[in-house]
Order: structure tokens, then C-alpha cells, then sequence
């Protein structure tokens, strides 16, 4: 297993949509693993494929990181389609680990169903209305090439954008 690289604001990659997985061969499997690896490492709670460079639909998430010393729950979520069952939700606080230095509230769906299939290809359901539902939607958003930046007013994500291009002209 290896650290990935995480591709970051303003890289380009990160506005293109992912394309399903077909197989889950050997690749997929060691995709996965560094992904993981990498996650843990950052450390954060969610990584879509795409952050490491891999044009895939495919998420991982562990929302038990953080909570207790050591505790893993890593699930893998191959080919998610999302729907938002319930009203809207402020989400505080939202970070990204493409989006580096910057925190925003984000407009959330209340209550989401995904769909997919795990690592071994079993189909899985979730329904969720708490903290792993709001991860879910941030993650799934990037297989669509969306940034939770995206989902913020233009004057605060203008005010960010001005703020990554001085730092990369300063390097
Ligand atoms: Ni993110």
C-alpha cells in the first residue's frame, strides 16, 4: 500500500466527471487500499477516487475516525447514484482535502438513499439523515466534477480562488 498524491484546487481533473467501474480487478482492489491508506493518512473522513488522480466512481468514507482512538469503519462505495429524500440541511464547517485552507457552511440535502456496490461487488443500500449523509453527498459530488466550493456564493468562493492563485504565484 502507498500515500497517494492528493490533486488539489485548481487542478482541472477535479471538474471531470468519473466514469463507472466495470471490473473490480487486482487494480481496483490496490486502488482502494491506497485510497485508504491515503485517507487515513491526510487524515480525513472521505475520498473520492478522483483526489488521487483515478477517473473512477468510486468513494470511500470512515466516520468513525476521530471518534474513539483507533477505531476504523472504512466503507467502499463503487458506482453510487444518489437521491435526496428529505428537505435541506446547513452543513458547518465543510472542508475538503482538495480544497486546502478553507472551511465553508454548505446547503445539504436533510436525508439521502444511495445506491452501489461494495468492493467484493455486493450491492449495498444506505439511508442516512446524520453526519455520514452529509460525507456521502460531498463525496458523490466529486464523482460529478463538483467541489463543495460550488455549492457556496460566488463572492466567497471568488475571495478563495484569488487566494490559491497568489499562493501559487508566490512558489
Ligand atoms: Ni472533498
Amino acid at each position: 500500500m502507498s500515500i497517494l498524491d492528493i490533486v488539489t484546487f485548481p487542478e482541472p481533473l477535479l471538474k471531470e466527471p468519473t466514469k463507472p467501474v466495470e471490473n473490480i480487478d487486482e487494480e481496483i482492489q490496490q486502488l482502494i487500499d491506497n485510497m485508504a491508506e491515503t485517507m487515513y493518512a491526510a487524515p480525513g473522513v472521505g475520498l473520492a477516487a478522483i483526489q488521487v488522480g483515478a477517473d473512477k466512481s468510486i468513494v470511500i468514507i470512515d466516520t468513525a475516525l476521530g471518534q474513539e482512538e483507533g477505531k476504523r469503519d472504512l466503507q467502499v462505495i463503487i458506482n453510487p447514484k444518489i437521491i435526496c429524500t428529505e428537505g435541506s440541511v446547513i452543513s458547518e464547517n465543510e472542508g475538503c482535502l482538495s480544497v486546502p485552507d478553507f472551511r465553508s457552511d454548505v446547503k445539504r440535502c436533510a436525508a439521502i438513499e444511495v445506491e452501489g456496490v461494495d468492493r467484493e461487488g455486493k450491492p449495498i443500500r444506505i439511508e442516512r439523515d446524520d453526519f455520514l449523509s452529509v460525507v456521502l453527498q460531498h463525496e458523490i459530488d466529486h464523482l460529478n466534477g463538483i467541489l463543495f466550493i460550488d455549492r457556496i456564493s460566488k463572492l466567497k468562493r471568488e475571495m478563495y480562488r484569488r487566494r490559491v492563485m497568489k499562493q501559487l504565484k508566490e512558489k
